[in-house]
């Protein structure tokens, strides 16, 4: 049938009518968001992150404190990034049994329900800022897993229910898998990046959390941003080490990347809206460019492309927005 029997726009004559035929909805459970708990701040401290307008650095008691009143505004689940008061070249402050995200972690979860997720990397923890251990400027594979799984097995003793390796070295999620099991964790869920792009839209986040890689920069670990089809190779390898959970990063400039991964996998898909989609989008907003709608645009197609879990730092604007 065409037109005039036809009439596309008779379905979209009223808000009401709009409503009940939408196809892509945005739900508060959809969001996980993502908290920076600094080590060096003292209790109550909250540092606002200049290139994250709205965003802070947590101390410990602050970052309980916002986990609990994001929670009553219906917030289901937190990824956690810890900002350790010492660094050295091997990451070694990311798997201390007291770090900061361990303790973190461990009181988030005594004063809330959230699922709580932390990230997996050594980025933050290294002198260097790389993601994996350094020997003559080159990151090294292999050596890498062995800090990398002795993290995410801290995190889940100190109670993470998720843990997202966020480091791009080969094999770790197997690494991770094994210690977990070895030491009783079956049932921790790893939710691995697993098409995590070398990306420019990071760079709000370098400086929020100061973890710039010192010399060089992540080509050699992070994927290049003109390949499609390696991500689904790099997805298929992390489901057969044991991912639970498929992250792409970042999400707007990778739409086409979230499709093809959910398409072609169907498991639980993640994708990460990085700093820079929130900083452009806040820019924006801030210099009368953009209304707040484009903040909803820009995260309802990040669904729409097939995403089942959100990571933003808007996650707090749509508890504020959205029913229920
Ligand atoms: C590295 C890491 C990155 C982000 C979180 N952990 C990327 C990077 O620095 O290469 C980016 C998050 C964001 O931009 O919001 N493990
Ligand atoms: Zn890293």
């Amino acid at each position: 049938m065409e037109f005039p029997i036809t009439r596309m726009r008779r379905l979209r004559k009223s808000p009401q009518i709009r409503n009940i035929l939408r196809e892509t909805t945005l739900r508060k459970e959809n969001f996980i968001y993502p908290m920076f708990v600094k080590e060096d701040l003292k209790k109550g401290q909250i540092e606002p992150i200049k290139t994250m307008p709205g965003e802070n650095r947590f101390s410990l008691s602050s970052a309980v404190e916002e986990a609990k009143i994001l929670e009553e505004k219906g917030l289901s689940s937190i990824l956690l990034f810890g900002m350790p008061s010492k660094k050295d070249q091997y990451g070694t402050s990311a798997f201390e049994e007291n770090g900061i995200v361990q303790r973190a972690v461990k009181e988030i979860k005594e004063e809330t329900n959230l699922v709580v997720m932390t990230d997996v990397c050594l980025c933050q923890y290294t002198t260097h800022g790389h993601c994996g251990i350094i020997e003559n400027d080159h990151i090294l594979n292999d050596e890498s897993l062995e800090n990398l799984a002795r993290t995410a097995l801290s995190h889940a003793e100190a109670g993470a229910d998720v843990v997202a390796p966020s480091d791009m070295m080969d094999g770790r999620v197997e690494a991770i898998r094994d210690l977990l099991d070895i030491n009783e964790f079956q049932d921790t869920i790893i939710m691995s990046y697993a098409a995590k792009y070398a990306s420019a839209f990071y760079a709000p986040f370098r400086e929020a959390v100061s973890s710039a890689p010192s010399f060089g920069d992540r080509k050699t670990y992070q994927m290049d941003p003109s390949n499609a089809l390696e991500a689904l190779r790099e997805a298929e390898l992390d489901l057969m080490e044991g991912a639970d959970i498929l992250v792409v990063k970042p999400a707007l400039a990778y739409l086409d990347i979230i499709k093809s991964v959910k398409d072609e996998f169907n498991v639980p898909t993640a994708a990460y809206s990085v700093s820079g989609e929130y900083s452009m989008l806040k820019a924006g907003i801030e210099a009368g460019y953009l209304t707040e709608d484009a903040i909803f645009e820009s995260i309802l197609s990040i669904k729409r492309a097939g995403a089942d879990l959100i990571i933003s730092n808007f996650t707090p604007h749509f508890l504020e927005i959205l029913k229920k």
